[in-house]
């Protein structure tokens, strides 16, 4: 990847191009929680992007999109939000800008493999790689923490999307053969290593696009926010879902209002399960893990309704397979990928039956990824 990158930055520009690549991510357990300051606990995998950059002498920005084909240009002075794969792009300017980072004209090739609208955070992988390759290229000196924010922010402002942390810092941060818990809130994390004797990350991408995610995304957050308006006045002290327990629902939230509710419970429990997860991944627990994974995804389905048909289906088809610890929906929600944990042995037969039974029952074809954990934003050449 790293030499066509290179290759097609040859083609359309001129110059020796510095190279960055960042990767997507999975989630093993922890949805949603980023936002209520909770825990999470993501890895980075081996589907990444790359970008090709260098400058330029005036304050034009080429960029070239090899998955689409598709070349645009812009002044720096002109940038503006779209519903494009460049909005993502210009975002980072608009926030190195805004902070006071002065850049100048650059060409850009972007190229990769991170599926889009599977919810292995595709956007969070450009947006760091082209935060890391741009501090690099006008010699900015941010460190991951600042890029990771930045990247946060260029998502809120240009895509619209009030994501919470942990897709850039997934992506920034990763580890090869560790996941890391992440506390939202302190932004302190844990590399705990990933080991999964025999077993594999396998993903099923339903291929249904995440079209609803971003509206109803910012819907979630709103209803937690709702939820935490109810608490406070009784107890001060919470700022977050994080700081809420089941009592004070209970008391303040159910009596109000039955949806917001259910959203917050799933919220306090899924906050609590990710803790003890961690444990049992720390004490090589994974049928464990794996129970409290398929009762992440009845949350996510009938509490948080995140999920949809398609994923329900997916999730239920493995529930009674002994080759199966645990699988659930992954990430925003309303289509993507689940995530399983299989054996490895059984994973061609498994992918081939559920492809059949995927096909008759919703009339979609469905991919397969098997993914290995890597390591986090880099600057390759
Ligand atoms: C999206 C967001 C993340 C996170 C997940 C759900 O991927 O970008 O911040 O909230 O959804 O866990």
């Amino acid at each position: 990847m790293t030499e066509q990158v290179s290759k097609q930055f040859a083609e359309k520009f001129s110059g020796k191009p510095l190279i960055a690549r960042s990767p997507g991510r999975v989630n093993i357990i922890g949805e949603h929680t980023d936002y209520n300051d909770g825990f999470v606990l993501p890895a980075a995998i081996d589907k990444a992007v790359y970008v090709a950059v260098a400058k330029r002498d005036d304050d034009i920005i080429k960029l070239y999109a090899s998955n689409f084909n598709e070349a645009f240009e812009t002044a720096i002075s002109r940038i503006q939000p779209s519903q494009q794969w460049h909005t993502y792009i210009l975002g980072i300017v608009d926030q190195l800008l805004k902070n006071g980072h002065p850049i100048s004209g650059f060409n850009l090739v972007i190229d990769g493999d991170v599926p889009a609208g599977a919810g292995l955070s595709s956007s969070a992988a450009v947006e760091c790689a082209v935060v890391f390759a741009l501090n690099e290229l006008f010699n900015l000196e941010l460190h991951k923490m600042q890029m990771v924010k930045l990247a946060q922010q260029a998502e809120h402002a240009y895509a619209g999307v009030q994501c919470g942390i942990m897709d850039m810092f997934a992506s920034m941060f990763g580890k090869k053969d560790h996941a890391i818990k992440l506390d939202c809130r302190s932004l302190d994390y844990e590399y705990i290593p990933l080991q999964l004797e025999g077993y594999k990350l396998v993903l099923f991408n339903s291929n249904v696009k995440h079209s609803l995610a971003s509206s109803e995304y910012n819907v979630r957050r709103q209803q937690c926010e709702a939820g935490i308006a109810l608490i406070q006045p009784h107890h001060p002290q919470v700022k977050k879902l994080r700081d809420a327990n089941m009592q004070m629902l209970d008391d303040y939230v159910k009596p109000a209002d039955e949806l917001l509710y259910r959203r917050c419970k799933y919220m306090v429990e899924e906050i609590e399960r990710l803790t003890t997860a961690c444990d049992d991944l720390k004490h090589g627990n994974l049928t464990s893990l794996g129970k409290k994974m398929f009762a992440t995804h009845e949350g996510l389905s009938n509490d948080y309704e995140v999920s949809c048909k398609e994923l329900d289906f997916l999730a239920a088809a493995v529930k009674n397979n002994p080759a199966v610890l645990g699988a659930r929906m992954m990430g925003g929600g309303f289509g993507g990928c689940t995530i399983n944990i299989v054996k490895e042995e059984a994973i061609d037969e498994l992918s081939a039956t559920l492809y059949k039974n995927y096909k008759t029952a919703m009339g979609m074809d469905l991919t397969t990824y098997v993914v290995q954990t890597d390591d986090g934003t880099a600057i390759l050449e």
